[in-house]
């Protein structure tokens, strides 16, 4: 089904970032942004397309006492010829029910999101980078604003769109990569079982910045969060999931515990590398495997991978106050493989051998 989307455009357009190099992540935002709302027994209603700029809130919405919110990330890259492309929208509306039932919220209609990201892209479609490592990151987002103080689900949502140019979330280099420092976090849990670790909701986030504070004070750039129970295996980085390389196997958190997001770039990563014929395992790892890894030279890589983060290699891993090396620190090559036609085919320079883009047919 089409929608009718009316578009009240910016009359003050905003100027445009100067240098594409220095975007960093989500610092801009472009002019336009989609918003609708939800009413029990009525549905979605008042699709628009209207300027970015701040709105107005009720204080006693449901949404900033309780927490009932959803959002997603998504890009959208500017191919060499000016073609504008998503990747696997289908696994982000997949991952957005998933959430929308956890959180007892209504579904976002696929054809409505589908639709509203077209049409507010297209607006807003000069804001897209073509530089090495850039693109325009999209956050869906979805919450409760009836005003209430009962927790219970409520009765009226908004739904919104905004984008942001950007570069790399960690810093990069000419090669597009460079390594992080993480930081082994076994004091704080991330998600238990039970709970919304495998949904994408600000309070899995909201709940991790204590840690976030700790890692940054042993100079390290995030988290590598252990499991509830036994704080003993690996789960998932701050932002991103986590891919470990021992010896000749690559492993990452299984799904099965719902304490793992089920990220899009993990789930690429794993086909690429079952269809590249390099073993990958979704098995429980613990710290204590990687460590004796690290020390025997079994272990060759660590690597993050998310929306903002790609691929993004870890160098070195702070436990318990020690650094634990990985490998030589430098980037290695199944990383850089992966960044090389992950991002490749995202951005239309190595052929989609995957079948994973997603054209919006028009051209910037
Ligand atoms: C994304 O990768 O899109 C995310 O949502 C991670 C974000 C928390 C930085």
């Amino acid at each position: 089904m089409k929608y009718e989307i009316p578009v009240t455009r910016t009359q003050n357009p905003k100027p445009r970032p100067a240098d594409e190099s220095q975007l960093g992540f989500a610092k801009y935002f472009t002019d336009h942004m989609f918003v609708m709302e939800y009413d029990v027994g009525k549905g979605w209603h008042s699709f628009r397309i209207v300027p970015h700029a701040p709105f107005l809130i009720e204080p006693a919405s449901a949404v900033l006492h309780y927490a009932q919110m959803m959002f997603e990330g998504m890009k959208a890259y500017r191919k060499p010829d000016g073609s504008v492309q998503l990747f696997r929208p289908d696994m982000n509306l997949a991952r957005m029910r998933t959430t929308c039932e956890r959180m007892c919220m209504p579904e976002v209609p696929e054809d409505i999101f589908l639709q509203a990201i077209k049409e507010l892209i297209e607006v807003d479609k000069d804001w897209i980078p073509s530089g090495k490592n850039t693109s325009l990151y999209i956050r869906p987002f979805l919450f409760g604003d009836e005003v209430s103080f009962s927790v219970l689900p409520a009765q009226h949502y908004k739904f919104m769109i905004i984008l942001s140019p950007t570069g790399s979330y960690y810093a990069a280099n000419d090669a597009g990569l460079t390594t992080a420092r993480i930081y082994v976090q076994d004091k704080y849990i991330r998600a238990a079982q039970g709970g919304t670790g495998y949904a994408k909701v600000g309070g899995n986030y909201g709940g991790g910045m204590r840690a976030s504070q700790d890692a940054i004070k042993y100079n390290c750039k995030d988290v590598l969060w252990l499991d509830a129970k036994e704080h003993k295996y690996v789960e998932e980085i701050g932002t991103s999931n986590a891919f470990f390389v021992i010896n000749d196997e690559v492993i990452t958190a299984p799904l099965d515990s719902g304490t793992i997001l089920p990220g899009i770039t993990r789930n690429s990563v794993i086909q690429l590398l079952t269809k590249w014929g390099i073993k990958v395992s979704e098995r429980k790892l613990s710290i204590d495997e990687v460590e004796a890894a690290a020390a025997d030279g079994s272990l060759k890589e660590i690597f993050a991978t998310g929306t903002a983060a790609v691929i993004s290699p870890i160098g070195w891993l702070c436990h318990n106050g020690t650094d634990m090396q990985v490998a030589d620190g430098l980037v290695g090559p199944i990383a850089q493989r992966l960044y090389d036609d992950l991002y490749g085919m995202q951005s239309g320079v190595v052929e989609d051998y995957m079948g994973w883009t997603y054209p919006l047919g028009f051209k910037v």
